[in-house]
């Protein structure tokens, strides 16, 4: 029997940081064992804010580097740059006639974007999730690991693969489904200031890629308050996020000595941050070695990238070809 299709994205504006770790990587590297998976670098993605031509460039081997320091397995997984394989631009522009400018306009990610960068609300901005949903649809994907900031981008291309299959009345896409390791529900990592998710864009993150030292001074620095004053009282936003983050990286026994601690309005957060930032220096200082190490083989990085875009192209074109059968264009001479 065939395995599942699985696939994800991560756009190449930076350094992975601990959500895109905990959010989407590390389901997906506990799944290509039993899963045909593809993992990509979404570049065409990140031009939405108008990278220059050496941060698109650097950004694309960083995430490259990135996932196989992670242990995405390239002989097990397909590993690729969206660019690489122009079919996804053809599914999006087929898609496009079929999405519809009050949807776009009311998702939330849009909406949001709009508000940060309201000098370049683009129209890349706005049909983002049907590029999504072509990077999805055209490896007919029926997971796709992604944290929670995702959700509605996911529930978009599941509605764009509904559509195309009702207009043209023929099952081409399976309906891709959101996907967590362990069937838990899907995460959102939190940032250190206090509020929100851990996001490039929000300033808030730590990266993989990151020296301890500045680990250590970033969570030293997390917004916390001056300390609970009831027994067993609620935590506020800030606190129940480094507690979120302890969940994620330090023991059930760490979690539960800071956790009755907290109840009995014993914390020190002083000690809570040294023991969090020793917990996430010990996840991501072997990786930080291996992203080094990777970086410097450029050989080894295009021997990836060439073996991945191949694999990934056999895939997409043998989809882009059914759609354009079925919408009828013809070869006609
Ligand atoms: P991006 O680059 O913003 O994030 C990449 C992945 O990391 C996850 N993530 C998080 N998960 C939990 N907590 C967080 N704080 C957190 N921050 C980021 C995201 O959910 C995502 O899985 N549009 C996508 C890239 C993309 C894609 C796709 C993904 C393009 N096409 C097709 C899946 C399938 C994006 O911008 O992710």
């Amino acid at each position: 029997m065939n395995k599942p299709t699985v696939l994800s994205g991560i756009r190449p504006t930076g350094y992975l940081h601990l959500g895109n770790y905990f959010g989407a990587v590390q389901n997906f590297i506990r799944m290509q064992d039993d899963f045909n998976c593809f993992f990509f670098i979404a570049d065409i993605h990140s031009l939405t804010t108008h990278p220059t031509p050496e941060n698109l460039q650097s950004g694309v081997k960083q995430v490259l580097a990135e996932y196989l320091a992670c242990g995405i397995d390239p002989e097990k997984a397909t590993i690729f740059i969206q660019s690489d394989v122009p079919e996804i631009s053809e599914l999006y522009a087929f898609l496009n006639m079929n999405a519809y400018l009050g949807e776009l306009e009311r998702t939330t990610s849009f909406k949001d974007k709009a508000r940060q960068q309201p000098d370049n609300v683009n129209a890349g901005l706005l049909t983002y999730p049907v590029l999504m949903a072509a990077d999805i649809l055209i490896h007919k994907a029926d997971f796709v690991p992604v944290g929670k900031d995702q959700e509605q981008n996911l529930e978009m291309a599941r509605k764009f693969a509904k559509r195309f299959n009702r207009i043209y009345k023929k099952e081409i896409f399976p309906i891709p489904r959101p996907y967590t390791f362990g069937g838990g529900d899907m995460i959102k990592v939190p940032g250190l200031d206090g509020s929100g998710k851990m996001g490039k864009s929000e300033g808030n993150a730590i990266n993989l890629y990151e020296e301890p030292k500045s680990i250590r001074k970033k969570v030293m620095r997390a917004v916390t308050d001056s300390g609970p004053t009831e027994m067993n009282q609620q935590k506020p936003e800030a606190i129940e996020n480094l507690f979120t983050l302890m969940d994620i990286v330090s023991t059930p026994d760490t979690v539960a000595h800071f956790d009755g601690l907290y109840n009995k309005c014993e914390i020190r957060y002083g000690d809570l941050k040294k023991l969090l930032a020793e917990d996430i220096i010990a996840y991501t200082s072997p990786i930080r070695e291996r992203i080094i190490e990777i970086l410097e083989d450029d050989t080894y990085l295009a021997k990836v990238a060439k073996m991945g875009a191949e694999k990934a192209r056999e895939s997409a074109v043998k989809t882009l070809q059914e759609v354009k059968d079925v919408i009828g264009f013809r070869k006609l001479f």
